[in-house]
């Protein structure tokens, strides 16, 4: 139901953000019913794929600078509006395209809002340097999958954190991470949580 709420929000002439997770895979069937005249692009190959066999047209990131809207997942939501995402590893990306978007839509299940964030934080890595990296970090377990589509590789920090702002600020601040998954509130304009058969709908930003 959020991502169908997500999917009006669309309208014809837009660029579309498209993130990745299940609750997305949601989104673009809603997205490609409206049979909108938009051009998306895609946080991962996954939803590249699944977009273009829906018929939505999915370019390169390479060329478009600008985004009208993003719409994407969240592994949890925070009352104040952080997020933490990447549990399907596409954080790094799934930024990139969230902070190029005026607004930002985040779509999920009653199961994600939590009164306080908490571990595993998703992380992507660079692979030169490694064990050093990890050791700087400390509490940071490198998970058991395919390096990024950009050779990043994909870890969680695992340890007890308080101000998400603090624990963000040191990880972007740490050589070697090449990004993180807590999205602040800044980045984000619309949530949409879906609950029995209503959409919650919290607005943060424009
Ligand atoms: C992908 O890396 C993630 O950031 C997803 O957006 C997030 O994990 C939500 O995924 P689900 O919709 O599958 O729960």
């Amino acid at each position: 139901m959020a991502a169908e709420a997500a999917a009006l929000l669309v309208e014809d002439g837009m660029k579309v953000g498209l993130g990745t997770g299940t609750t997305v895979s949601y989104l673009l069937p809603a997205l490609a019913r409206r049979k909108l005249s938009i051009r998306c692009v895609a946080t991962s190959e996954r939803t590249a794929e699944a977009a273009a066999r829906l018929g939505l047209s999915v370019e390169s990131f390479s060329t478009i600078s600008e985004l009208d809207i993003a719409i994407d997942g969240a592994d949890q939501v925070a009352p104040d509006g952080w997020l933490v995402k990447g549990g399907g590893g596409a954080h790094t990306r799934e930024k990139i395209v969230a902070a190029a978007a005026d607004r930002f839509v985040v779509i999920a299940d009653s199961s994600k809002p939590t009164l306080v964030l908490h571990p595993p934080v998703p992380v992507e890595l660079l692979n030169f340097g490694l064990p050093a990296t990890l050791r700087t970090l400390g509490g940071v377990t490198v998970r058991d999958c395919p390096l990024s589509p950009d050779g990043g590789v994909i870890a969680d920090y695992m340890a007890a954190f308080g101000d998400p702002a603090e624990l963000a600020a040191r990880l972007a601040a740490t050589p070697g991470v090449v990004g993180h998954g807590l999205f602040g509130p800044d980045l984000v304009s619309v949530i949409l949580v879906g609950r029995g058969d209503e959409v919650e709908q919290r607005t943060l930003g424009s």
